[in-house]
């Protein structure tokens, strides 16, 4: 009898503890269904507390978090896997590893421009011979597997025959394929090497490509001869936070920023990366990285704190840009209503690359982005015909745009070269 009315106990106590959990959760899957199912004050946008906010006007569904990681975690990369450009290779390293190495002189040269010793140290992300070859691999080897590590569902690892991986990005639309290819061919005549290297590829079951992952493509709903677009996999990426002097509570990146001189030759490199990435994400009016965070801010103080989205920095401290499909084309379509927010961070740099800077004023001068571009992009890319091109309004914008960017670095050159 005792014996039974112990196990009652036991069993009464058990159910109790059940209970409390049970009721725990719920209440904790209501919080996250709250926190996600947020809505902007005075709009119709669902949004993210997190970093996506604006993600509604992409109306994509986002893969868990968890499935970012599988990309990361990996560490056992082969081809393709991120060989960065090797010259000068141990010289950078040694401003970038094993402590706070200063930079010793100025930063800066002729008041707004990076200086020629910090251009020497500068990494080139992805060099334009890496980049071929990974382009004519891709376009020819095998895939083998395809599974989530590259963000929401829509996005796919892939595994290459020789073990090698690429980001696969299928795109609600047509458009974003063409932005994410466009912005990487623009990056490219600026001489901007931190975007990883790209393809398109026409699905098709029967294709000696595609074959082997036919029933996962049909398990994706992919349609067959749609086009997209391989990155490059890296490994080891890990986040960025956006550094103080491009937060919304402090002046800008600008040449009388007195922390400028106090900067590590690693914050330095960093920060001259960024000075690119604001650059290309104005002309291509990408509001999904930067941007975005400003104009979260409305309601989220410390979205700064966290990473910056579609930016991710390799161990040796290069940045990467993915995911660039909110750029030129989706991008110059909501462009009302971003673009406060991109004059605003355009307006917080005032230190550029030189090359950066030359290339922008060529593109100028002799106003011919649109024909340049499109040649580039016909040239490199056989499928270029299928995706097709910027609508003449938006090559006319981009060229705006360049346009605008000049006279901004202009006007930064007369404000701080008698510095
Ligand atoms: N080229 C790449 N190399 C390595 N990892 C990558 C690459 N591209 C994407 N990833 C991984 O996938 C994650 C999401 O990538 P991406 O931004 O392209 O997809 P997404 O669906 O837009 O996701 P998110 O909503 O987080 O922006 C990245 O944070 C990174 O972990
Ligand atoms: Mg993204």
């Amino acid at each position: 009898m005792r014996l039974v009315s112990a196990n009652f106990l036991a069993l009464l106590f058990m159910c109790a503890i059940g209970s409390v959990f049970y009721v725990w959760s719920a209440l904790e899957s209501r919080l996250e269904r709250h926190k996600r199912g947020f809505t902007i004050p005075g709009g119709a946008l669902p949004a993210d507390l997190s970093s996506k906010t604006f993600r509604a006007l992409l109306a994509v569904p986002v893969a868990p978090q968890k499935a970012h990681l599988g990309g990361r975690n990996v560490t056992d990369h082969t081809l393709g896997s991120g060989h960065y450009h090797m010259n000068g290779y141990n010289k950078r390293r040694s401003a970038r590893k094993g402590g706070p190495v200063k930079l010793g002189g100025s930063p800066l040269e002729d008041g707004i421009f990076w200086s020629e010793r910090l251009e020497e140290l500068l990494p080139v992300g992805f060099t334009e011979d890496e980049a071929r070859e990974w382009r004519e691999k891709a376009r020819e080897y095998r895939v083998v597997k395809l599974e989530t590590g590259c963000g929401r569902i829509s996005n796919q690892l892939a595994t290459f025959e020789d073990g090698s991986k690429a980001c696969v990005r299928y795109g609600i639309n047509a458009d974003q394929v063409q932005g994410e290819t466009l912005t990487y061919y623009l990056a490219s005549l600026l001489g901007i090497t931190n975007l990883p290297p790209l393809v398109l590829s026409q699905l098709s079951s029967d294709s000696e490509q595609w074959q082997a992952v036919r029933t996962r493509m049909e398990g994706l709903q992919w349609s067959e001869r749609a086009v997209v677009s391989l990155t490059q996999w890296v490994s080891n990426l890990t986040g960025v936070v956006t550094p103080a002097p491009l937060r919304q509570e402090n002046s800008g990146l600008h040449p009388s920023l007195k922390q400028l001189w106090n900067q590590s030759a690693a914050e330095l490199l960093e920060l001259m990366q960024w000075s690119d990435l604001i650059i290309l994400d104005y002309l291509t009016a990408n509001f999904d990285r930067l941007v975005s965070n400003l104009f979260s801010l409305q309601w989220d103080s410390r979205i700064m704190e966290r990473d910056t989205n579609n930016l991710l920095r390799t161990p040796r401290g290069d940045l990467v840009f993915i995911d660039n499909e909110a750029g030129l084309v989706h991008g110059y379509r909501v462009l009302d209503m971003w673009e406060k927010y991109h004059k605003t961070v355009l307006s917080s740099v005032c230190v550029f690359r030189r090359r950066t800077a030359q290339r922008v004023a060529e593109l100028h001068r002799r106003r011919d982005a649109r024909t340049r571009l499109m040649e580039l992009y016909r040239d490199s890319e056989p499928l270029s015909f299928h995706l097709g091109f910027l609508s003449d309004e938006h090559a006319a914008l981009l060229q705006d745009r360049i346009d605008t960017l000049h006279r901004h670095i202009l006007h930064c050159k007369a404000k701080y070269s008698q510095l």
